[in-house]
Formats: structure tokens, C-alpha cells, sequence
């Protein structure tokens, strides 16, 4: 069958080196293509691991892990980077411009694409702003952009890349209300057909996801969708309350 960037977890366990409890224990998941799959859970549940386990940032001492059927260390990294785009939770800007951050994934994108991706990420108005726009300049570490701004722009930069996977670890928490609702309501046209699954920590990023997977301590606790979920889950009520 064609690439469509289903993500399959069988059994994975993973723990550091020299560890004692693993970090992630015996998960199991499908991610479907054109579905969002949505994790929630508190803080060092292991969200960030599972993330980094599909880009091989390590290997499962146990399980398996596969996008359409092959699993993920068949694949080189550089094959993996060209399926799969993560916006990580601590978004990293190079020294150059923005638009050579923005073409980081694909070189190629033409201005109009890095606009398109800016419109949805809500990072537009303050480009436009900048004196150069899109030549405007950043330093290493993007440490003349605000933590927000470098966030929309990490977020831009994936959708330039059109991967068949994207994953957002914690991508709209920093930002407000207003901007992450129409952030969501722009994401679902630009990322169509694509795997998409979003790490929150507000219920209100996920509620319309198809697919909600609830961790703690490593371990998917409860999957369903948030109605579901709301009816069954004492995690995921605590998670609401909260
Ligand atoms: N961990 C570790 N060594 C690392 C990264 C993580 O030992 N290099 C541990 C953390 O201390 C934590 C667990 O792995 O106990 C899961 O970490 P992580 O996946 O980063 O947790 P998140 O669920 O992503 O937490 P947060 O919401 O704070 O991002
Ligand atoms: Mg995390």
C-alpha cells in the first residue's frame, strides 16, 4: 500500500540506561492517517518519551514500533525526518533567517508556502511586522524572537515540511486561549490527510480529537474520545478538574 503514515506502538517498553522503572511500559497504539491522536497526562508521564521513541531519539528495549507496517529502525534517520515532523516541546531556532528556519525541513518552499504556514500558525502578523519580513534575521537560538513567536515558528516550519506524521509536543500551551482555538481551527485543512498527534496540557486543545490516549507513570491508562473518556476515565476526570 502507498505511504500514508499510519504509526503503530506493539508492547513498547523503554527505560533509560542504568534505570530502574521504565519510562514507558508496555504501550500499545494506532495512530491513523487523517486522524489526530491526542496524549494527555501530567507532567513526566513519559508524553515527550513516546514522542521521541517514533523518531528514534532512542530505541525500546522492548516492542515495536512501525509506520505503515515498517518499522521505524529500518529506516534511516534522514527517511524518518522527511516522514515524520516534530515540533519539540523546547522549539529550537537557527542562526540565519527566518525563512531559513522555516525551509529547515524542505528547502525547496517557495515564500508563498512559508506564508501559507505562517497564516496557520499565527505567526503572520509578527513577521510581517519585522523590517524584512521573512529575511528578517535570527540569531542562534532564536534568542531574539520571544518564546511564543519561536513556538508559531517551529509549528510553521513543520507544516512547510508537509510530512505524512506530525507531532506536537505541548506546542499550544504557551499560547493563549483565543490563539490556540484559532490555531485548531486553522491546523485541520492544513495538515489533512496527515498522521497528526498533539501532546496538550489543556483539555480544551483536545477535546475534538478522534483518538485520546491518557498517560501516567508510562503507562496508557485510558484511550477513547473525550466523551468517553469524561464518562469512564478517573484519570482523565482528575485531568478536567484540574
Ligand atoms: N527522563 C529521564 N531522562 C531523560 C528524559 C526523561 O530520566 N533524558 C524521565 C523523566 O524524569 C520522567 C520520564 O522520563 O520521569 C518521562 O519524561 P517525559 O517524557 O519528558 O515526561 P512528559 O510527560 O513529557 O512531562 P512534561 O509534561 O513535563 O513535558
Ligand atoms: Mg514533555
Amino acid at each position: 500500500s502507498p505511504a500514508a503514515g499510519q504509526i503503530k506502538f506493539e508492547n513498547v517498553t523503554f527505560g533509560f540506561p542504568g534505570a530502574e522503572k521504565p519510562v514507558i511500559a508496555d504501550a500499545s497504539f494506532v495512530a491513523e492517517p487523517g486522524k489526530t491522536t491526542a496524549i494527555i497526562g501530567s507532567t513526566g508521564a513519559g508524553k515527550t518519551v513516546l514522542l521521541n521513541l517514533m523518531l528514534r531519539l532512542y530505541d525500546p528495549q522492548e516492542g515495536s514500533i512501525t509506520i505503515d507496517g515498517a518499522p521505524v529502525d529500518a529506516l534511516t534517520r534522514a527517511q524518518l525526518a522527511r516522514t515524520v515532523s516534530l515540533v519539540p516541546q523546547r522549539p529550537y531556532l537557527f542562526g540565519g533567517t527566518i525563512a531559513s528556519n522555516l525551509r529547515f525541513g524542505r528547502t525547496d518552499a517557495n515564500d508563498a508556502e512559508l506564508w501559507e504556514a505562517l497564516r496557520v500558525a499565527q505567526g503572520e502578523d509578527f513577521v510581517r511586522e519585522k523590517e524584512l519580513g521573512l529575511e528578517e534575521p535570527v540569531s542562534q537560538g532564536g534568542t531574539n524572537v520571544s518564546g511564543g513567536q519561536r513556538q508559531r515558528l517551529s509549528i510553521a516550519r513543520a507544516l512547510v515540511a508537509k510530512p505524512l506524521v506530525y507531532l506536537f509536543d505541548d506546542s499550544f500551551s504557551a499560547l493563549d486561549v483565543a490563539t490556540d482555538a484559532r490555531l485548531r481551527a486553522a491546523l485541520p485543512d492544513a495538515t489533512e490527510g496527515a498522521t497528526t498527534i498533539i501532546v496538550a496540557q489543556r483539555v480544551s486543545t483536545i477535546t475534538e480529537a478522534d483518538q485520546i490516549l491518557v498517560m501516567e507513570g508510562g503507562e496508557i491508562v485510558g484511550r477513547g474520545t473525550h466523551d468517553e473518556l469524561l464518562a469512564t476515565n478517573e484519570v482523565y476526570q482528575e485531568i478536567v478538574r484540574s
